[in-house]
């Protein structure tokens, strides 16, 4: 089990000691042309979570490759860089300068972007056009929001996805408790945090049973029990997010606290639990192909 960042939810330049915590580092989404992102507030905190309309600010593909992926290599981390467009061409015009980059280790397309239509048909055509412009592994970052999510996952895996980032935030609205108006100036946000994660568990354990690509589990994850249940849904690797806002040091501790749980459950290693919440009640012990075998 590896365990990364949420894309979008750490800063590696400002904060080298977090992202040197992580097995990887994933990076903000990037566009192809810079973006401003939206006007504050753009943040807020909720009952079960957080709202974030931050609109993919972002430099834009250029100036990302020419300043921040230097000196992201600098920290010496692994790499993944998440990229986003608006209409299938962006994708492999955002894949196809990273192809030359080795500190570059995968790329994660963010399809969940404002105006992405995610019928699994576009989301299919954008892995296909990617696929085409990079040789680097791409991993599918799906939302949760959409009618049939196995379907998505197969219908992207078919498109040459090496894996999948599971899941992007819902949309969520916060009103202030006084005039009874939106908190964000977007009104709708992004919602994220403790709420989330039965969503994402169930996206989860759907994708494992439909796929067998490997999932990197995310959504609202707060602790090394959290992390556990994710594994035993099927992900093989685990990401952190909402959580690192409130405590940077939440890698090393989930870390711990993971194999602790694994532990006190007969896992000599967390992986060992891979894909457990498919087999029969009866089984105590189980491990990814194991629970492969019964699910396909
Ligand atoms: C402030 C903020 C910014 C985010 N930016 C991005 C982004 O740029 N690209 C992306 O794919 N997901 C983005 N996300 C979604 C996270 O990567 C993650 O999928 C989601 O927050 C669920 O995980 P969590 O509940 O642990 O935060 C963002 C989330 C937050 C809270």
């Amino acid at each position: 089990m590896r365990l990364l960042n949420a894309s979008g939810c750490l800063d590696a330049l400002t904060a080298p000691e977090v992202a040197r915590s992580l097995d990887v580092f994933v990076t903000k989404t990037v566009t192809p042309l810079p973006r401003d992102g939206n006007p504050p507030a753009r943040i807020a905190e909720t009952q079960g979570g957080m709202l974030n309309a931050i609109g993919l600010a972002n430099p834009g593909i250029d100036r990302f490759i020419d300043t921040v992926l230097p000196e992201l290599k600098r920290l010496g981390v692994s790499i993944w860089v998440s990229v986003g467009g608006f209409a299938a061409d962006d994708y492999g015009r955002l894949c196809d300068p990273l192809d030359d980059h080795a500190e570059v280790e995968a790329i994660e397309l963010n399809l969940s972007c404002p105006n992405v239509d995610e019928t699994h048909e576009n989301a299919a055509a954008i892995m296909r056009t990617a696929r085409g412009s990079t040789r680097k592994p791409l991993y599918a970052k799906l939302s949760a929001a959409v009618p049939d999510i196995g379907e998505l996952a197969r219908a992207v895996a078919a498109a040459g996805a090496d894996g999948l980032s599971l899941v992007n935030t819902v949309r969520g609205l916060a009103l202030d408790e006084q005039t009874l108006r939106p908190r964000l100036e977007r009104a709708v946000g992004g919602y994220s945090g403790p709420a989330l994660r039965p969503i994402a568990l169930a996206a989860v354990y759907a994708c494992y049973r439909a796929t067998e690509i490997p999932i990197v589990g995310m959504g609202g994850v707060a602790c090394g029990h959290d992390a556990l249940e994710f594994i035993a849904a099927g992900a093989t690797d685990v990401a952190l997010g909402t959580v690192l806002f409130a405590d940077p040091d939440a890698p090393a501790r989930v870390r711990s606290e993971v194999a602790a749980e694994a532990a006190a459950r007969g896992f000599a290693a967390p992986s060992d639990a891979c894909g457990i919440a498919h087999l029969p009640a009866s089984t105590t012990v189980g491990h990814r192909d194991r629970a492969r075998s019964l699910v396909v």
